[in-house]
């Protein structure tokens, strides 16, 4: 069976390892994969839930779109574009979050941690932003979601949503559940900094991610600095509990590297920090600097990139205008 494929990246600046191999490297396998059909959508609707800097919004959602070419997606054969240029998104969000009740949002883990304290002061965009997500998957009769491991509970309310919508209207299949697609092992990468946190374009120090605008000697730099523990790297995986920076630097080098933990181990167990650390160095440089270029190449192609943008864009509203017709429908509009 074909599969759809829809994901989503938010344009907020300092992409980083984190999108690359938790989500981006996948959108490149499944765009290769002939038999799918793939919709990468660069979520400037979504950026906006917090305050953002009118240029650098532009600015951004050119170079995410950029990274998505840069990283191996080829815009012949995927649909790449903005959401805030396709209206059904904002509508079908609205008519489903007429739907959803609060207590399903409550819920939200993300919500939590990016409110913090003081939730009062978060915007309502904050709050309702996975039912925004699940009207970006539902509209296009999404099949697979391929996406970290934090957007996890986000996709299980976008399944919720579905069978309520379906069942409230008496409507059957009409919105398709969608899987997620998290790779097993290392759908979450960690700061380097401290491998109990995950690795966020938010973290203050830029010693804690690797941007996929780095440098070499950035990448090299920042691999030294990471945090490590005074242990030897073991032989195998279950000696890994309790060390999240040894599990996070492994894990990256294995994620990086197409091979699994248990191969990693064998190479480096028994070894030091310091091996592991100028091998990962090597591979990360010579896979993410080759990124790095053509992303700087391709944001100095302002016509270009927009030109991909406004093309995708009429292709996804094509879709999902047809989409959100059929629902205005059956909600009695
Ligand atoms: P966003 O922009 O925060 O992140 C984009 C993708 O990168 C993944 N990711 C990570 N994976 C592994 N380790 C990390 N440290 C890490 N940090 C980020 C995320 O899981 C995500 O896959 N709500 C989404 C965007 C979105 C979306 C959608 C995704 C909007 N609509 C529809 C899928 C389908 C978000 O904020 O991702």
């Amino acid at each position: 069976m074909p599969k759809k494929i829809f994901s989503g990246v938010q344009p907020t600046g300092n992409l980083h390892l984190g999108n690359y191999l938790g989500a981006i490297k996948n959108f490149v396998d499944l765009n290769n994969d002939d038999q799918n059909e793939c919709i990468f959508c660069v979520v400037d609707l979504h950026a906006i839930t917090v305050k953002q800097d009118k240029d650098e919004l532009r600015s951004n959602i050119r170079e995410t779109a950029a990274t998505f070419i840069a990283s191996g997606i080829d815009p012949s054969k995927s649909i790449i574009f903005n959401q805030s240029k396709v209206h059904a998104h904002a509508e079908g969000s609205w008519m489903l979050s007429c739907m959803a009740p609060m207590g399903w949002l409550n819920r939200m883990t993300q919500f939590k941690e990016k409110a913090g304290k003081d939730k009062e002061k978060a915007s309502v965009g904050l709050y309702i932003y996975p039912i925004l997500m699940a009207s970006d998957i539902l509209l296009y009769d999404t099949t697979h979601v391929p996406v970290g491991e934090d957007q996890k509970q986000h996709l299980e309310l976008t399944r919720d949503i579905a069978q309520k919508f379906n069942k409230d209207f008496d409507c059957d299949d009409f919105l398709k559940s969608p899987e997620p697609l998290i790779k097993k092992n290392f759908s979450r990468i960690m700061s380097l900094k401290n491998g109990l946190k995950k690795m966020s374009k938010s973290d203050l120090s830029d010693l804690s991610r690797i941007n996929l605008t780095d440098t070499k000697d950035e990448i090299i730099n920042k691999i030294k600095k990471a945090k490590t523990d005074s242990f030897q790297i073991p032989n195998e995986g279950q000696n890994l509990k309790d060390r999240p920076e040894a599990e996070n630097l492994l894990g990256i080098y294995s994620s990086i590297s197409d091979q699994t933990l248990d191969k990693t181990l064998k190479e480096f167990g028994g070894k030091n920090f310091s091996d592991l650390k100028s091998q990962l160095a090597e591979v990360l440089s010579s896979k993410i600097s080759p990124i790095s270029d053509e992303i700087k190449k391709l944001t100095n192609d302002y016509e270009y990139l927009d030109k991909i943008l406004a093309e995708g864009a009429t292709k996804a509203e094509e879709i999902a205008g047809k989409k959100i017709a059929e629902m205005k429908k059956i909600i009695g509009f």
